[in-house]
């Protein structure tokens, strides 16, 4: 693993002691987890971190039509930053379903929200990441989703698409083609790049909350069809062309339904930080 992310994990932990011994934010995971579901770093007190939930339930009620869905699938739902408020909305009628790569997410989504809410179950597949389960065994490539066809009427990824690389991408269109009902909706972030200005360039507004646009390194390494401002090891951050995305999705069986660009790239007003797309089946 890269050496700076082993650095910034062991002193998580650290923090994670302080909160511990503190009895600080005992309602939400540890600092690590929220750390490795992409919280800022200064976020002691979780405050960031408890604004995304509210933030993502309002998005998929309006884009993703949750408020009609009696079954719903997270794709990367990490420790459940997104679906613990989708599961309070959600009464005991709808069936969720989140599954993560990660085991130490999923321990703590399955122990404080699956004991909570009786429709939610959360799974762990060992499916291999390079920047979040580098020991993972399974293929993203060739991995069949356990579900029958035609079995969830919402389903939804924050900020997973963002590190995966085109053959994961493809094959996850496929099985979200195949798993989605015909009139469901998936709802889904990505980094959508601008080949011909790889450091793409975000104003210089902030966004709420103080957010900035992207002004890290340019989306210069090219990996397949995938962009990545870092070589060593690109699931860090992955971008791509939207004309790459429809290929891929109308492969699949899915066409882009509704574009929302995000404020990373252009500064403006939008709302959220990634670009969102919500596909539809055809
Ligand atoms: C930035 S985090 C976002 C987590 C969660 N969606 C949220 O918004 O809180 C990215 C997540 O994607 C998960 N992930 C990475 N590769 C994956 C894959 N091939 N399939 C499913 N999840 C994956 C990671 O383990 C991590 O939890």
């Amino acid at each position: 693993m890269n050496f700076m992310i082993r650095a910034v994990e062991v002193g998580s932990r650290v923090v994670d002691g302080i909160e511990k011994v503190g009895c600080l934010n005992r309602d939400i995971p540890p600092y690590s987890l929220r750390r490795m579901v992409g919280a800022p770093p200064l976020d002691f007190t979780g405050r960031m971190y408890r604004l995304q939930g509210p933030r993502w339930l309002g998005h998929l009620r309006t884009i993703g039509e949750l408020d009609a869905a009696s079954s719903i699938l997270e794709i990367g739902c990490g420790c459940g930053r997104v679906s613990g408020e989708i599961l309070a909305h959600k009464k005991m009628a709808t069936r969720f379903v989140g599954f993560d790569v990660r085991e130490d997410l999923i321990d703590w989504a399955k122990e404080h929200l699956q004991r909570k809410f009786g429709n939610a179950e959360f799974f762990h597949a060992a499916i291999h990441n390079a920047r979040y389960n580098d020991g993972g065994t399974i293929d993203a490539s060739g991995y069949a989703f356990p579900f029958g066809s035609d079995e969830f009427e919402l389903i939804y990824a924050t900020s997973v698409f963002t590190h995966l690389l085109d053959v994961a991408v493809a094959n996850y269109f496929k099985e979200i083609a195949r798993i989605l009902k015909p009139d469901g909706k998936f709802v889904a972030t990505f980094f959508l790049v601008d080949i011909d200005h790889p450091h793409q360039t975000g104003g210089a507004r902030r966004g709420p909350d103080g957010a900035r646009p992207w002004r890290g390194p340019g989306f210069y390494n090219r990996v397949g069809s995938a962009y990545s401002p870092y070589s060593e090891l690109p699931e860090r951050m992955i971008g791509y062309r939207i004309a790459d995305i429809a290929e891929l999705a109308t492969k699949a069986g899915l066409k882009i339904a509704g574009v929302h660009p995000g404020f990373w790239k252009h500064g403006g007003p939008s709302i959220t930080w990634q670009d969102l797309l919500v596909f539809e089946r055809f």
